[in-house]
């Protein structure tokens, strides 16, 4: 079995260890390495860097995986040139927003950005993923649990600020299906695809 490793840059900005631990993993026959840009002590303040994901590049010959802070297929085009990492790994930008990695992908060969989803694709999407909540925490957790994964499948989208807020309030399966399909029913009356509203200053999005 293959094994692979994910670690931070290093303990803090004094310490980026990431080589020397990039190097023991090779030798130690780690298949291939993933890094987050960040420190332990940055937690996930200020911005991920990519000068420490290069250098590891340059003294290795496993695999590299570059991640933190990629949140579009032309940030993920621009890591992948700075590092010359051989993929990139995306965690918080793909939460309700899983299409990301085919829009990436076809970035990344085409040059090209594909037009946003159409609505009737995420409702599935959201719906199917909501019925393996229920099935695997059971209604009462699965629909707790369900309201932060509608959240993100909703964030930035027209009009979603208010539906979360009654969203939330929703204590059951019924219920919470019935309004996700009624949201997204009213967004595919007004536009066929995804419209997200212009990003807000953060003070103004909550
Ligand atoms: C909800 C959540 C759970 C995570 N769980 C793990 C984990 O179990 N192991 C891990 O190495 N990193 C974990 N991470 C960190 C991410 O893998 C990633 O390194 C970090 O979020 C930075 O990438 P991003 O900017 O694309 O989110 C988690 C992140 C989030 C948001």
């Amino acid at each position: 079995t293959p094994v692979t490793l994910k670690f931070r840059t290093g303990w803090n900005r004094q310490n980026k260890n990431a080589p020397m631990i990039a190097r023991i993993a090779e030798e130690s026959g780690i298949r291939a390495i993933a890094i987050h840009g960040r420190t332990r002590a940055d937690q996930y303040m200020g911005e991920a860097e990519y000068d420490t994901i290069a250098l590891v590049k340059s003294q290795v010959g496993i695999p590299v995986i570059a991640n933190g802070d990629i949140t579009t297929p032309q940030k993920a085009k621009y890591v992948l040139d700075y590092t010359g990492a051989d993929g990139v790994m995306i965690g918080r930008a793909a939460q309700g927003r899983p299409w990301i990695f085919r829009e990436i992908e076809h970035f990344l060969s085409t040059g090209e950005e594909l037009p946003p989803p159409l609505v009737s694709e995420i409702l599935q999407v959201c719906r199917e993923h909501l019925a393996d909540l229920y099935a695997f925490y059971g209604e009462e957790t699965g629909v707790r649990i369900a309201r932060k994964h509608i959240s993100w499948y909703t964030k930035g989208l027209v009009g979603s600020a208010a539906f979360r807020r009654t969203m939330n309030q929703i204590p059951d399966i019924p219920a919470q299906l019935a309004a996700v399909d009624e949201f997204f029913g009213h967004l595919a009356e007004a536009d066929s695809r995804l419209r997200y509203e212009e990003e807000l200053p953060q003070e103004l999005a909550a």
